[in-house]
C-alpha cells in the first residue's frame, strides 16, 4: 500500500515537471508558483536530490533586486490564466507576479540539506541559496514591518496563500472596485466555481493589483499605500521557522552573521506573535494593521502558528482545539471552524482540508510534543489520499475532492509523509 502510494504520488510529479520547475497542477495553474515550488522540492528530495535543488534554484533565479520572491513565475506563455504577465506588467525579463508567498524555502531547503546523501551537492547547493534566502527574508521585515514590530503583514489575500479566507472578508471589503479594468477569470473553466473564490473577491484582488502597478511596484511605498494590511499568525510563524532554520543551516556552513541575523529576526517574531493569542478562541487570529484591531475569525491561519516555536500552554491549548474540531469532522484540518456561520466545506481556503497545511502543523505539533494528534492529523490525510487522490483541497466532512486534480504539493506531502519513520526530523 505504502510504495504503491508513493509510486503514484511520483508519477502525479512527473507529469507536472516542466524540467526546472513544476507546475501546480496542469491547467489550472500552468506556471511556477512559490511555496508550491519549495514545498514540492520536498518530494522530489526522496527520489532524486539534484532535482529538488533545481526546483529551488530555478525559484530563486527569480528573485527580485529588492529581495523579493515572487508568487509567480511566467516562464512561458499560456492565457489559460488569469492574471496573466500583462496585467502584472512588473516588467521583468521572465515575467513575474509583483507579490509574494509564504517564505517556506528556508525550512524546506534546510530540511533537505540535513537529510541529503549527496552532501557535496547539498552543500554547495544551500551556500548558493542561503543568503538568496536571506535576502528574501530582510526583504520582508524592512517592507513588510516599517514599524519594526516584528511581524509582518501581507498587502493582497494571495500573499497569505489562503486568497479568500474568512480572515479577509472585512479587510477585503474595505478594498475598492472601482475602476477595475473588465476581465475574465480563468480558473473557473478548469475547476468547479463552488469550489473557488466570488467575482467579487476577484475584482478586489485585482484592484490591489492595479493599484500596486500603479506605484511601479516600488516595495518601499507598496505597505502604507495599501488599504489591506493584515498581520497572519500562520504566514509569520513560517517565516520565522524558515528564519530559525537558516539561522542553523548558516551555522553548519559557518556563516556567523548570517545565522545571527536570522535569529534576531525568529526571536523578534516569537515575541511579538503573543499578542495574536486569543484566549476566548484557544488559538492566535490575525491582526489588521489598518484598524489596529485583532480579526475574530477562527481559521486555520491561528492554528498554522504552531508550526513556529510557541510555548507550551498554547501548543497544548492548539491541540485541545484541534481535537474539538476533530469531534465534529472526520478529516483534519479544516481551514475554517466547522461551527462557524460562514464555514463551507467545498471553497478553497473558507473550510477545506489542506495536506501542505495539514503537515506544517504536524510538524511544529511533533516537536511540541503532542504526538497524539499528530497522529491523527497524518492519519487523516493519508485516508483522503486513499479515498479521493491527489487533489488540490478536500472537503473535511465528506472527503470530496476539491479545486484542480493530480495536485504537485499533494504529491509531495504524500511521499514526506510516507517516508517520515525513515529520515531524521
Ligand atoms: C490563484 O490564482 O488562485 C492563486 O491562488 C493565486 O496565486
Amino acid at each position: 500500500m505504502k510504495q504503491d502510494l508513493i509510486e503514484q504520488a511520483r508519477a502525479v510529479l512527473a507529469r507536472n515537471d516542466r524540467g526546472d520547475y513544476t507546475v501546480p497542477t496542469h491547467g489550472l495553474y500552468p506556471f511556477q508558483w512559490n511555496w508550491d515550488s519549495a514545498l514540492s522540492a520536498l518530494g522530489f528530495s526522496h527520489f532524486d536530490e539534484a532535482r529538488a535543488w533545481r526546483e529551488i534554484e530555478t525559484l530563486f533565479r527569480h528573485q527580485w533586486d529588492d529581495g523579493m520572491v515572487p508568487h509567480i513565475i511566467f516562464h512561458e506563455m499560456n492565457d489559460g490564466y488569469f492574471p496573466g504577465p500583462d496585467v502584472w506588467a512588473t516588467g521583468r525579463a521572465v515575467p513575474t507576479s509583483g507579490i509574494t508567498q509564504p517564505a517556506v524555502a528556508g525550512f524546506a531547503v534546510r530540511r533537505i540539506h540535513a537529510r541529503a546523501k549527496n552532501r557535496g551537492l547539498a552543500d554547495a547547493q544551500a551556500r548558493a541559496l542561503l543568503p538568496k534566502i536571506h535576502a528574501w527574508h530582510q526583504w520582508f521585515f524592512t517592507n513588510r514591518d516599517p514599524q519594526g514590530t516584528g511581524l509582518v503583514a501581507i498587502i493582497h489575500p494571495w500573499e497569505s496563500g489562503r486568497d479568500n479566507s474568512v480572515d479577509w472578508d472585512a479587510a477585503l471589503a474595505r478594498v475598492p472596485t472601482e475602476g477595475v479594468a473588465p476581465f475574465q477569470r480563468r480558473d473557473v473553466a478548469h475547476a468547479n466555481p463552488a469550489h473557488r473564490p466570488t467575482d467579487e473577491e476577484y475584482r478586489r484582488y485585482i484592484w490591489l493589483v492595479q493599484h500596486f502597478r500603479d506605484l511601479g511596484w516600488d516595495n518601499s511605498r507598496l505597505h502604507d499605500a495599501s488599504p489591506f494590511r493584515v498581520v497572519d499568525p500562520g504566514f509569520n510563524a513560517i517565516l520565522i521557522r524558515s528564519c530559525l532554520d537558516l539561522a542553523a543551516l548558516a551555522d553548519d556552513l559557518g556563516e556567523a552573521e548570517i545565522a545571527s541575523a536570522s535569529r534576531a529576526f525568529a526571536q523578534a517574531g516569537i515575541a511579538a506573535m503573543d499578542a495574536l493569542w486569543s484566549e476566548t478562541r484557544g488559538q492566535y487570529l490575525c491582526f489588521d494593521r489598518v484598524t489596529g484591531e485583532l480579526i475574530d475569525s477562527p481559521s486555520i491561519g491561528g492554528l498554522l502558528a504552531a508550526f513556529c516555536p510557541i510555548p507550551e500552554h498554547r501548543a497544548q491549548a492548539i491541540t485541545q482545539r484541534l481535537e474539538a474540531i476533530g469531534a465534529t469532522v472526520p478529516y483534519l484540518v479544516p481551514s475554517h471552524d466547522p461551527a462557524a456561520p460562514e464555514f463551507d466545506g467545498l471553497r478553497y481556503w473558507r473550510g477545506p482540508v489542506w495536506l501542505i497545511v495539514n503537515y506544517m502543523i504536524a510538524d511544529g505539533l511533533q516537536r511540541a510534543g503532542q504526538t497524539r494528534i499528530v497522529q491523527r492529523i497524518v492519519d487523516d490525510s493519508l485516508r483522503l489520499i486513499e479515498q479521493s487522490g491527489f487533489a488540490e483541497y478536500y472537503d473535511p466532512v465528506t472527503a470530496e475532492p476539491c479545486g484542480g486534480s493530480s495536485f504537485t504539493w499533494t504529491a509531495a506531502m504524500v511521499i514526506e509523509i510516507l517516508n517520515a519513520e525513515t529520515t531524521p526530523a
